[in-house]
């Protein structure tokens, strides 16, 4: 990776760097750019986070560069960690002095003494990591790189500056780091680094939940997301966060027959539809669509493997998942559920004859959520048979066009009947009760079977029918 002196100073213009140097210089402290910031430079990607490294006081630089650079500047600072933070328009600029580190096996809390910039750079993570530029105005621009850090970036390769596992066990969170970095930048864990993260997988039981749901978050956004999931599961580390996902895993065969991996199936779908959303949670919708399958696995003399229900399953696992891994419990949790439960009936829709009113009950039930639900079934599709492929494509392409006719002729998609529950209780002063929710469900069925339109008269008309065959009378007209 070529980073000359010229494109280092080409870089490094801007205001904030200059005045970083021009305090740094006052303070007479060494002072550096360090860790992401440096290595994104390499990678030529924007970055708006920068990390401060300084021999001495951190917080004295960040109060001095505050103050330089006027009301814009927002500082706050973190006596207890010895750290600093300046905001400044989009940037974040991290400033603490350089330590040496050494952590406590039972927490990720690390004792901290002064150091020196080489004890800063070894603690870190990842060589890739570990790469420092200079700043004061003598030196401006040098590239101080004690672990080949540049060489790393440039084979592509994660790699502990220190021996892994004391790496690791400082902070079992960079494990996860790895793989994140590995799928997020295209890169190979290199395979002593590898081998660590399988002997110390067990320690990331020490790392709080959100911790690493905020790593699985940048994984699976990562535009190939299964060269994670697969790290994931060849480190060992799936199997202590996610055992739902590797219960995915393996080929069964009776009388000769067998199933497919549901594991590899879904990491090619989740691939499918990183290529077409780079929606969070519709892409968690895509690892989880299918962890019913191992509770709903049957197998039939006559059918062979079936897995039936399993997305009715699946949508029952999803909220112990979410608890357990610090999820939002709210809609997010809701669209999950929803488009795990019905990812199954655009391709029964597809196989049978396309009728109006089973479009007009997807509609119905997916919401405004169809088009996402509609990205999901076709990332579902990896059939190796192109007929079979060439089939469903063209059917969801009419199951498509049909929802844009329904939806424009009927207005389906948050559908709410004329006359609600409330207001039959009224008509025919009923208390609350089955009967109300038999009369309701009567209605949304009619106009979802396109047997009376969604129209205030004709639902007037049909309750009249429908409550007069029950026995009920109108005492009062709404
Ligand atoms: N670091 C580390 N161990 C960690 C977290 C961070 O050694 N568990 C070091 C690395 O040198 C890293 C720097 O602290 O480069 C800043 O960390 P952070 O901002 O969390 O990560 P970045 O590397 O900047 O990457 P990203 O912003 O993509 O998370």
């Amino acid at each position: 990776m070529e980073l000359n002196f010229n494109e280092i100073q080409k870089k490094l213009q801007g205001k904030i760097f200059e005045v970083i140097a021009e305090e740094a210089d006052q303070l007479q402290a060494e002072t550096y750019i360090i860790g992401g910031y440096v290595r994104d430079m390499v990678l030529r990607r924007t970055s708006k986070d920068i990390d401060v490294v300084c021999v001495g006081s951190g917080i004295r630089l960040a109060q001095a560069v505050a103050g330089n650079l006027g009301k814009k500047a927002n500082l706050s600072v973190f006596k207890n960690f010895g750290t600093a933070q300046v905001k400044y328009k989009d940037t974040e600029i991290e400033f603490v002095g350089a330590r040496k580190e050494s952590y406590d096996r039972n927490s990720r809390k690390p004792i901290v003494e002064d150091g020196t910039l080489e004890d800063d750079l070894k603690r870190r993570d990842f060589t890739i990591n570990a790469l420092a530029i200079r700043i004061n105005k003598e030196h401006f621009g040098e590239l101080i790189d004690p672990f080949n850090g540049l060489q790393d970036l440039e084979d592509l390769l994660i790699r502990t500056p220190l021996d892994p596992d004391i790496t690791f066990s400082d902070d079992p969170l960079r494990m996860l780091r790895a793989v994140r970095f590995a799928s997020q930048l295209g890169f190979f864990i290199y395979p002593e680094t590898f081998e660590a993260i399988e002997r110390n997988k067990n320690r990331i039981e020490i790392i709080s939940k959100e911790r690493i749901t905020d790593e699985l978050n940048k994984i699976i956004l990562s535009p190939c997301p299964s060269v994670g999931f697969d790290l994931l599961d060849k480190t060992g580390l799936l199997e202590m966060i996610l055992p739902e996902l590797t219960a995915l895993k393996g080929v069964e065969t009776k009388e000769s027959v067998g199933h497919k991996d549901n594991f590899s199936h879904t990491l090619k779908v989740l691939d499918n539809l990183a290529r077409t959303s780079d929606n969070l949670w519709l892409r968690w919708a895509a690892l989880f669509h299918d962890i019913g399958k191992p509770r709903s696995k049957r197998f039939d003399p006559h059918t062979g493997w079936t897995f039936h229900a399993h997305e009715f399953f699946g949508m029952k696992m999803l909220k112990g998942i979410f608890q357990r891994m610090k999820f939002p419990l709210n809609e997010k949790l809701r669209y999950n559920e929803k488009l795990v439960a019905l990812h199954m009936r655009p391709i029964v829709l597809s196989d049978e004859e396309v009728t109006d009113s089973a479009i007009r009950r997807l509609l119905f039930e997916a919401g405004d959520d169809i088009d996402d639900l509609m990205l999901l079934c076709e990332a579902d599709i990896t059939s190796k048979n192109p007929e079979k492929v060439r089939r469903f494509l063209a059917n969801f392409k009419l199951v498509r066009s049909k929802l844009k006719e329904i939806e424009e002729k009927d207005k389906i998609r948050n559908f709410q009947p004329p006359i609600d529950g409330l207001q039959i209780m009224e008509m025919f002063d009923l208390p609350p009760g089955r009967m109300v929710g038999e009369l309701k469900s009567a209605v949304k069925d009619a106009i979802l079977d396109g047997l009376i339109p969604n129209e205030y008269d004709a639902v007037y008309d049909f309750l009249l029918k429908t409550a007069g065959e029950k026995g009920l009378v109108v005492v009062k007209r709404i």
